[in-house]
């Protein structure tokens, strides 16, 4: 079994980790010469809307993405010649900020305010609906928070959609949040859909610095809320594989944020906190194998490792701990592994936190 993969990041490689324990051979298209994936994966180094790089993976049996923006016109060229999981139409929808919300409303899903944004004018007409403060954020391909800038005042319209670099954006209002949750499920070809615990994400200028699963708790409301908004999400699209949804807790309900269609930062602690992890659920789903349990294991979280070396030694003395590491050049801002913190209880998890945000925030030199 061969699964064709679009995008050689972290997430692709972590993906192709999992595929070797299952007996699959990951095959991963990206433009760099060194993207993380290449090295645990057979490479094609071509350019995603290259249609020589998709002829190079025409013979594998299942194709997938590991970034929301993959292009449409792959994903239709290969769904010609293999199941292509999730569908294009997923694709579509999750690469596209202001059809994902136009869906999530159309399925009864609460988002924040929006108004679409071509042009400066349409910028200052969205300020007057939906008031102040508020978010601009291009319509694709924005990441780890770049692409948005939030506007505190009327006369920061010019300058933010200059800084956004004038393509189609959208406008949303600024949600006064309690806290972020995303909520991963994995559905399989028939449709069986299940569910890990909701996760509590931190985040500092828009990039994902710590998650921590919750409990699921098959009562609370907002739990509930959220997953309905996911499987109804799931329903409409025939989803198969990994879905993610990125949620603002505030005044007691649920506001979706974003989708992901693909494994999520967020979901990371998996790997070592669940009975199994989105990667291979992910694999499992795509290919037709059965999905395995989602059930949390204990007390568990996960640190980003952001733009300095990461030091080692001094992650690898945090117990409970397990590095992650990508294979990345440091640069401010970027992610370059994670550690997930496992522990027998609560009290041994808040001391390993402690530590591993000390151990997180020393530099290595080599
Ligand atoms: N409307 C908003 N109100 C308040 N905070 C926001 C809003 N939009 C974004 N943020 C903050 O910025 C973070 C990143 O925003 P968002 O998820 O939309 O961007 P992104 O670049 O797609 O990020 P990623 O792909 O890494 O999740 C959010 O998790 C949140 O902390
Ligand atoms: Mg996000």
């Amino acid at each position: 079994m061969k699964v064709a993969i679009l995008g050689g990041g972290q997430l692709a490689r972590m993906l192709a980790m999992s595929a070797h324990r299952l007996g699959i051979e990951p095959i991963v298209v990206d433009p760099k010469p060194d993207a993380p994936a290449t090295r645990v994966a057979h490479h094609v180094l071509a350019s995603l809307d290259d249609p020589a790089g998709w002829q190079q993976v025409a013979h594998c049996d299942v194709a997938t993405a590991e970034l929301d923006h993959a292009p449409p016109s792959a994903l239709d060229w290969l769904s010609e010649h293999m199941a292509v999981r999730p569908g294009p139409d997923a694709f579509r929808l999750a690469g596209d900020r202001l059809r994902e919300k136009r869906l999530f409303n159309e399925l009864g899903i609460e988002t924040a305010p929006f108004w679409p944004v071509d042009s400066e004018e349409d910028l200052v007409r969205g300020l007057r609906e939906i008031g102040l403060p508020a978010v601009l954020k291009t319509r694709q391909e924005g990441y780890d928070g770049k692409g948005q800038r939030i506007l505190r005042k009327a006369a920061d319209a010019r300058r933010a959609w200059r800084e956004v670099g004038g393509v189609p954006a959208v406008l949303e209002g600024f949600v006064p949040f309690a806290r972020e949750l995303s909520i991963l499920a994995v559905r399989s070809a028939r449709g069986e859909l299940r569910f890990w615990s909701p996760v509590e994400n931190h985040h500092e200028d828009g990039i994902l610095r710590s998650s921590r699963p919750v409990e699921i708790d098959v009562e609370d409301p907002i739990q509930v809320a959220g997953r309905r908004a996911v499987a109804a999400l799931a329903t409409a699209l025939d989803y198969v594989g990994v879905l993610t949804v990125e949620f603002f807790e505030v005044e007691g309900r649920l506001v979706a944020n974003e989708m992901a269609c693909r494994v999520h930062n967020s979901g990371h602690w998996t790997e070592e906190g669940a009975e199994t992890s989105q990667f291979e659920n992910h694999l499992r789903a795509i290919t037709g194998l059965r999905l395995g349990g989602t059930r949390t294991l204990g007390p568990t979280a996960m640190l980003n490792l952001i733009g300095a070396r990461p030091h080692r030694d001094a992650l690898l003395s945090v117990p409970g701990g397990r590095l992650h590491l990508y294979g990345k050049s440091p640069a401010p801002g970027r992610k370059l592994g994670h550690l997930t913190l496992c522990a027998d209880d609560e009290e041994r998890l808040q001391h390993a936190i402690h530590l591993a945000r000390d151990a997180a925030a020393m530099e290595a030199r080599t």
